[in-house]
């Protein structure tokens, strides 16, 4: 399939490089790169997050793995049938999803949980390939403003065309078929605060099973 991530040693925003650069040092055993998206390309849905933990996903090279997210996220995906195995926190901990592929808006670590626009568009270009890779995508999943802010770029929509509101689903002009649904991302700081329950995301994920058997 044409499909091109970045390379392990990508050096398109300096602030990421810096960063990942001290943080080689810090944690010489952590993967430290670009994070490979998750689940085959031949899958129905897309779940975009916004960028890897530190010590989650950067560390173990696989989206929302060993991430507070990531507790939230792949214990519910599986008990919808979208995922089989144990979710232990390593990428080798054999869990695996069934018709869902995971990715980043951005995929290197920002400092502070927090990539710049810039960022953002410099690595929307693997966003867009990624999208463009998936010939039976259905469904797009946006956790939080800033992926869906980004969904809608990649494809090329203005944001006038759909404001993020959680549990909202946006038939995209783009592609026949194709739908946008947005989740408050499934960040500790949301579970805490009682933005995001397990019970409002899970109506989400119900959501999305009513919408492939459309
Ligand atoms: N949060 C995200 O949005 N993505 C990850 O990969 C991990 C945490």
């Amino acid at each position: 399939m044409n499909f091109v991530p970045p390379i392990k040693e990508c050096n398109l925003c300096p602030r990421l490089c810096e960063f990942r650069a001290k943080n080689q040092q810090k944690y010489p055993h952590y993967h430290n790169g670009p994070v490979t998206p998750f689940g085959e390309l031949s899958a129905e849905i897309l779940i975009v997050g916004l960028a890897p933990g530190l010590n989650g996903a950067n560390q173990t090279n696989r989206p929302f793995t060993n991430d507070y997210a990531g507790d939230v996220l792949y214990p519910i995906l599986k008990k919808y049938g979208f995922a089989k195995g144990e979710y232990q926190k390593r990428k080798d901990d054999g869990y695996e999803l069934i018709n869902v592929r995971i990715t980043n808006a951005v995929r290197c670590v920002p400092p502070e949980n927090k990539p710049t626009t810039e960022e953002e568009k410099t690595c929307r270009q693997f966003l867009i390939k990624e999208i463009n890779a998936m010939p039976n995508l259905k469904i797009i999943l946006s956790l939080g403003t800033i992926s869906h802010k980004n969904v809608l770029q990649a494809l090329g929509l203005k944001q006038s065309f759909a404001k993020f509101k959680h549990g909202e689903i946006y038939q995209l002009p783009t592609r026949q078929n194709l739908w946008l649904i947005d989740s408050y991302h499934t960040s500790r700081y949301n579970i805490n605060t009682g933005v995001l329950t397990y019970e409002m995301f899970e109506e989400i994920i119900k959501k999305i099973q009513e919408l492939l058997n459309k």
